[in-house]
């Protein structure tokens, strides 16, 4: 991936991102759309990984086929509203290894700190997709990236559903060898750090919580 940032435009992602952004859809149709929609974002961050080829018999003849090359890619969820993309992505790709990573805001300092932190073995040959819906101010991003970079990570994509413009460009500063997949790039933040005109908190309206 060469783009910094890649907007996925597909309508069917467009379509269902309208829905979801709707204050009166149900917990039951925002999960169910955004692991709809979490299949079709999967299909575009991993659109460039790399293929090797095997010898394999079909029914009629031998034949080359195309194959993934090298290690199982690793996803990981920045608790707790990276789950919701983990769900669909892992029915796209089911033998993917799973990581998580926890933060939370120090009330003083307002930096994130990390309560936990379990990633896949072998995490410098793995292509690592760290999964979040919200990209807002990126302070939680560009932390869960530094650590895994200090695990030796090095081939790493973030999936997010919605970007604020102040989020791209502090993962663009942080970390500009790490390309953003989003559904939408949106207007703003407000005083309260929500992305505007956003949907809301994605945790609260994935798990029914306030
Ligand atoms: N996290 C959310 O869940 N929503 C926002 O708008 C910003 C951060």
């Amino acid at each position: 991936m060469t783009d910094h940032l890649t907007v996925v435009t597909h309508p069917l992602v467009q379509h269902k991102l309208t829905l979801m952004r709707e204050k009166d859809t149900s917990t039951a149709s925002f999960r169910r759309l955004l692991r709809e929609i979490s299949l079709l974002l999967a299909y575009e961050i991993t659109r460039e990984m790399e293929l090797t080829s095997k010898w394999i018999e079909t029914p009629l003849q031998e034949m080359k086929a195309p194959i993934l090359e090298g290690k199982k890619l690793a996803l990981v969820s920045i608790l707790r509203a990276g789950n919701g993309l983990l769900d669909g992505i892992l029915e796209l790709i089911p033998a993917a290894r799973v990581g998580f990573i926890g933060l939370y805001r120090d009330p003083e300092t307002l930096k994130p700190v990390q309560y936990y932190c379990k990633v896949p073995a072998e995490i410098e040959d793995r292509l690592v997709i760290v999964v979040d819906p919200m990209l807002a101010t990126g302070n939680s991003s560009v932390a869960a990236i530094d650590l895994l970079k200090e695990k030796g990570a090095k081939n790493i994509r973030f999936l997010c559903l919605l970007a604020a413009p102040e989020g791209v460009a502090r993962m663009k500063e942080a970390h500009p060898d790490v390309p953003i997949v989003t559904a939408a790039l949106d207007e703003r933040l407000n005083d309260h750090g929500y992305i505007v005109p956003g949907l809301g908190d994605a945790g609260d309206r994935m798990f029914g919580t306030k």
